[in-house]
């Protein structure tokens, strides 16, 4: 099998993202599965090369990871011609420009959200041309979102009505629990807050599951305005640490859209997004999708179509709007019911 090896310079390394959810959980574990596999039969496999600012941390990575090359240098890596992409995990505030950098070196691009820190940065990362750019969004693949997808697909819900998003913990100020969060979070001056960091996945996930939203009111505050930084030193607060967002779709749903860190949860999952509709409502979260449909009683009639539809209510959970009954003069009420609640919701 031909295999053809990607070299991807990956900036920000070191960070919670960088690490776990981009190095270790995706490239890593690509490599170490042989690659992704072409049509052609080619197995494509990345190779990471390490870019950051810790020399001592860049190589403790790369050692832990057998992973051959590594730098403190953005110019050495994107002058590189052998350097295929440029990822970029770092700090929201130090992307806009390296990223500017890489698509000026020809590189690919792929990049943690948000783009740039700016609608004007963004537009200009956009405009620059020539390469191919990505952007993650990792959340349109999550187990409990492509459950919920299905069931809006399949019409599960009749109209959608309203949606309700619920995300959010408690950061800890580091008084005296460790944060889990870096301090530049908390810095507008460093692009932090949590409209930049979480408003951007809102975006493309409410728009990927109810349509091109049209109207937008949201509210942001700074709940806790004292927090200590990594050195142990107290400072001030600038950024939101909390925003309120409602929002309309075209389709004239609703979604009330809370996101803060500084909330204490007490639910299955991280980020929670309840769906009402006229015929069905859906709690999904991050891995799971729990549903309630409206159904009418179901018709005992015994024929086809309305055995398949008691076996995709009872034994796969997945209540789509009744069929209504094919069996040539059917009088169960059920199936007037049913055909008159499939009327009703067009
Ligand atoms: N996809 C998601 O779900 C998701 C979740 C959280 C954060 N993010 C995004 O990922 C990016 C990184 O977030 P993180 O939580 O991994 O951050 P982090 O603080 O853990 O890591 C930041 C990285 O940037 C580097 N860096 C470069 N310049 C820096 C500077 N001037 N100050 C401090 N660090 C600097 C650090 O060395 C480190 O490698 C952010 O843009 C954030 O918005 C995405």
């Amino acid at each position: 099998m031909a295999r053809r090896i990607v070299q991807v310079a990956v900036n920000g390394v070191t960070g919670r993202m960088g690490y776990r959810q981009h190095l270790v959980r995706s490239l890593l574990a690509i490599r170490d599965d042989g690659g992704v596999l072409l049509d052609d039969g080619t197995s494509v496999v990345p190779e990471p090369v390490l870019v950051g600012r810790s020399e001592e941390r860049l190589r403790q990575i790369a050692g832990r990871h057998e992973i051959q090359r590594w730098t403190t240098s953005l110019d050495d890596v994107l002058s590189d011609p052998g350097i295929d992409v440029y990822f970029d995990s770092q700090v929201t505030a130090a992307r806009e420009a390296s990223v500017r950098q890489a698509i000026a070196a020809g590189k690919h691009v792929y990049t943690e959200k948000p783009a740039a820190g700016s609608l004007d940065g963004a537009v200009r990362l956009a405009r620059a041309a020539g390469i191919v750019p990505g952007v993650v969004q990792d959340k349109l693949f999550l187990p409990g979102v492509i459950k919920l997808r299905r069931l809006i697909n399949d019409g599960f819900f009749g109209r959608v009505l309203s949606v309700r998003l619920e995300f959010g913990y408690w950061v800890f100020e580091r008084d005296p629990i460790a944060a889990q969060r870096r301090s530049w979070n908390y810095r507008e001056e460093h692009g932090g807050g949590i409209i930049l960091d979480m408003f951007p996945h809102w975006q493309y996930l409410l728009a990927d599951l109810f349509g091109p939203i049209t109207a937008l009111y949201a509210r942001h505050a700074t709940h806790i305005p004292l927090r200590w930084d990594e050195k142990g030193s107290r400072y001030d607060v600038t950024a939101e640490d909390a925003a309120y967002a409602l929002l309309e779709f075209d389709s004239g749903a609703i979604a009330a859209v809370n996101s803060s860190w500084a909330v204490r949860v007490n639910r299955r999952e991280l980020i929670e997004l309840q769906v009402d509709g006229t015929a069905g409502s859906a709690v999904a979260g991050l891995r799971h999708c729990a549903v309630q449909h409206r159904s009418p009683r179901r018709c005992r009639c015994g024929t086809r179509t309305c055995r398949l539809w008691r076996h995709r209510v009872a034994e796969l959970g997945i209540a789509s709007p009744p069929p209504r009954c094919a069996a040539a003069g059917c009088t169960s009420p059920a199936c007037a019911g049913a055909a008159r609640f499939a009327g009703l919701l067009g």
